[in-house]
């Protein structure tokens, strides 16, 4: 594989909005917007054009302020849901409409009651449709993921004739090993009559923890463009998660990738996207929870403190978090113990640790952590120190 660009297409303002209750109004998704902007993605979802007039008028918003990325709205292949997205797509420096329906056999049968030749024709109309409002046509071939190759195959290749620029696979439920994932993106690669004319599109949600994995297998088997949301919010488990995706690729140099992300603004992203959702990532979350860099076993603290890469695989500062933390527990060792100490203003000797640290373990057994008050605390009631 050579060295590959990947875009990044952020659907935090369109899948990202639909978790329940997070809701965001224009103004707010104007703000998130042109943050997203400044972080470097090529392509920021903006909404749904069709689907309220507040999403309208917030695509309408982020078309005008959008510097650099390509904003995207979407629209389900019903030519109303195109024209009116083109509609508030108007002012974009560079408009993207996402068009698409779903090609498994439980959407066509069930949700549309149609057959597989019928989707082929709504397929072309819609990116036919598209392409006389904006070049760049993105087509979603919704649950691509339980769609049967040989049938998915057919319809890229109706949406290229048609002239999609881009053809997103989305694994719509979650459903798909990374290996399987993987290799309907190479079915697509090997099999698609020109595929080069158009770039291949990973969009994959969480129910099984996958969606990560199911990305980068994604790229690694010919895929361009990642979909994903900050802090991997969105409906249900969630989406792929911006930042693990990027930082991945970045700690990975092998997989000969990269992408226009800002990474130290990741973490301040990710705090945005937690103020104005009200919900934030649990606190073990890759890249940004709050404990993504704090150490609080006796074990790795030592390491930690002798140098940070013993236990850390990523720099804090890359992703903009200030340092990592070292947090004393029960489980902390006399190095953590002996550094928060210092830091606080007290440079123990071996004897002053020594009672400091049992009168520390027995304070520590009765509380979730020591914080640094605590720690002055302890050190001035030791015995020890009050007499040298
Ligand atoms: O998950 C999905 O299939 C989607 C499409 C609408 C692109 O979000
Ligand atoms: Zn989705």
């Amino acid at each position: 594989m050579s060295h590959q660009k990947i875009d990044i297409f952020d659907t935090s303002l369109r899948d990202g909005e639909q978790v329940p209750g997070c809701k965001l109004n224009t103004e707010q998704k104007l703000i998130i917007a042109r943050e997203l902007d400044e972080l470097g993605v090529d392509v920021i979802e903006a909404g749904f054009p069709v689907s309220s007039p507040g999403d309208f008028n917030s695509v309408v918003g982020i078309s005008k302020i959008v510097k650099s990325a390509a904003v995207c709205g979407l629209s389900r292949a019903v030519r109303n849901d195109i024209k009116v997205a083109a509609e508030a797509l108007t002012y974009a420096r560079k408009p993207r409409i996402h068009t698409g329906i779903g090609t498994s056999d439980s959407h066509i049968k069930y949700k549309f009651k149609s057959n597989r030749e019928e989707i082929l024709v709504r397929a072309f109309d819609a990116v036919s449709y598209a392409k006389t409002f904006v070049e760049d046509v993105e087509f979603y071939a919704e649950d691509a993921g339980r769609t049967d190759n040989a049938y998915l195959a057919k319809v890229c290749e109706v949406a290229i004739k048609a002239g999609a620029t881009v053809l997103n696979i989305p694994d719509t439920t979650g459903y798909c090993l990374p290996s399987e994932y993987g290799a309907k993106i190479k079915y697509l690669k090997d099999n698609v009559k020109d595929i080069d004319k158009a770039t291949i599109s990973c969009h994959c949600h969480n129910d099984l923890g996958l969606a990560t994995a199911n990305s980068i297998e994604a790229i690694i088997n010919g895929a361009g463009q990642v979909e994903c949301t900050i802090n991997g919010i969105g409906e249900r488990a969630g989406n792929t998660a911006l930042e693990e995706v990027v930082m991945i690729l970045k700690q990975h140099p092998y997989l000969d990738c990269d992408t226009n992300i800002n990474t130290k603004r990741l973490f301040h992203m990710s705090q945005l996207i937690t103020k104005h959702m009200g919900i934030s990532p649990q606190p073990n979350k890759a890249i940004v929870g709050a404990n993504a860099f704090a150490h609080s076993s006796g074990i790795h603290q030592d390491g930690v403190i002798k140098r940070r890469d013993t236990y850390e695989i990523i720099d804090p500062a890359d992703v903009g978090v200030t340092e990592s933390a070292i947090v004393l527990t029960a489980r902390s060792g006399r190095a953590a113990l002996a550094y928060k100490a210092k830091n606080a203003g007290y440079d123990l000797t071996k004897l002053q640790l020594d009672e400091v640290y049992l009168n520390f373990l027995n304070f520590a057994d009765k509380c979730k952590d020591v914080n640094d008050s605590d720690i002055h605390q302890i050190v001035e009631t030791s015995k020890v120190y009050r007499e040298i």
